[in-house]
């Protein structure tokens, strides 16, 4: 069975062919990263607009690249949220278009399902139960998978999410966007013993997560040592005003305020190590507690070098089996969405012509 699959919840416009849900024909990505590059982040506006620009090229190419055409595909299957509405919309568009033009069932698709079903593509071997830690952009999830399209989710964040967290530290320390890559790749050259940043719990909520306080602490730190640098900077510079006043020099460096003379990979990873700590410990915690042990990652921080080996770790010393996708599944595509398609076509679900996107749509 051919399933035709769309996503454009965040900056990425994606179409892919999948068969029977795990079978990857064609996965074709249009990413805006170079666009929101420019302005730090994803902005919501110009993520819709570039949206409509490629859509129909992209969906175009997972149909040639497949060797399938429209009428081959069983059915229309779309994220439908979370995500950013307008963004949502696009895709929602397209797919309802496709459907009614073509006359084939729609089914919606919901984000995180898809994040959790990119391992069913990567591990043929995959089945319900396991637990699965989806962390994205977005969203920082331990999600209980009980059976295909059956999900509970047993830990949530409070606050920022985990990408969310590397983007901002990122920003601070004058790495670009998208800052998790960024800091995976210069945390390689640092210590993450070097500081001490803190793992939070939340009392009553064991498995949920919050990486505010971790990233407060990032921005303390960096303020901390300008202000030291600051001081002794200022020392020096009466220390020279006194010796040579006719060249007073206090002015050139009053206004130092730059990361110069931090350590930028210690604080990189610093932070990643005390991220992949709260990730790992808080999975490890659920999959003692519910008797599980298969674990999956899932979610653009699952291509985090420092997260897949410490889960890998800490799964093969319990005995535990370990799944996570390849990189490229990660981070948004759409394949990832027909692979969660499948399961809802097979258990009969089937959207209306008034399928709109929902920004906030929750899981299970
Ligand atoms: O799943 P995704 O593509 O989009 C959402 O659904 O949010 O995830 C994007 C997030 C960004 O915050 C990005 O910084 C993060 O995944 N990310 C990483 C890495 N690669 C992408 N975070 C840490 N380490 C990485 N190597
Ligand atoms: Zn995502």
């Amino acid at each position: 069975m051919y399933l035709l699959a769309i996503e454009s919840s965040c900056d990425e416009t994606a179409a892919a062919v999948v068969e029977d849900g795990r079978r990857v024909l064609s996965n074709i990505i249009a990413s805006q990263i170079e666009t929101h590059k420019l302005y730090g982040g994803v902005v919501p506006e110009i993520a819709s607009r570039k949206h409509i620009e490629v859509i129909n090229q992209v969906i175009d190419e997972a149909l040639t690249e497949s060797g399938k055409s429209l009428d081959d595909m069983e059915a229309i299957c779309v994220t439908y949220g979370p995500g950013l509405v307008g963004a949502l919309l696009v895709g929602v568009g397209a797919a309802k278009a496709l459907a009614y033009a073509a006359d084939k069932p729609l089914v919606g698709v919901h984000h995180i399902e898809g994040h959790i079903s990119a391992n069913y593509i990567a591990h043929e071997e995959l089945e319900p139960p396991f637990i699965c830690l989806v962390a994205s952009g977005g969203h920082s999830n331990l999600v209980l998978v009980r059976d295909y399209g059956e999900y509970e989710v047993i830990g949530r964040t409070h606050d920022d999410a985990a990408g969310e967290a590397f983007d901002k530290v990122a920003r601070a320390i004058g790495l670009g966007y998208p800052g998790g890559p960024k800091i995976d790749a210069l945390a390689k050259e640092g210590d993450p013993t070097a500081i001490e940043f803190p793992r939070a719990s939340i009392e009553g909520s064991v498995y949920d997560f919050s990486f505010s306080g971790v990233k407060s602490a990032v921005l303390n730190y960096l303020n901390a040592e300008r202000m030291k640098q600051k001081v002794r900077a200022d020392q020096e510079a009466r220390t020279a005003d006194e010796v040579h006043p006719e060249s007073a020099m206090s002015y050139k460096y009053a206004g130092a305020d730059d990361l110069a003379g931090i350590n930028r990979a210690d604080v990189a990873a610093s932070f990643q190590a005390a991220v992949v700590d709260v990730l790992v410990s808080h999975t490890m915690l659920a999959a003692e507690n519910l008797g599980i042990d298969k674990i999956a990652l899932a979610g653009g921080v699952a291509c985090n070098s420092a997260l897949r080996s410490a889960m890998e770790e800490a799964c093969a010393e319990r005995k535990y089996r370990f799944f996570m996708p390849p990189p490229i599944l990660c981070t948004d595509n759409a394949a990832m969405i027909g692979a969660a398609g499948y399961h809802e076509y097979l258990k009969g679900v089937r959207h209306g012509w008034d399928l709109n996107a929902v920004p906030d749509l929750k899981l299970g």
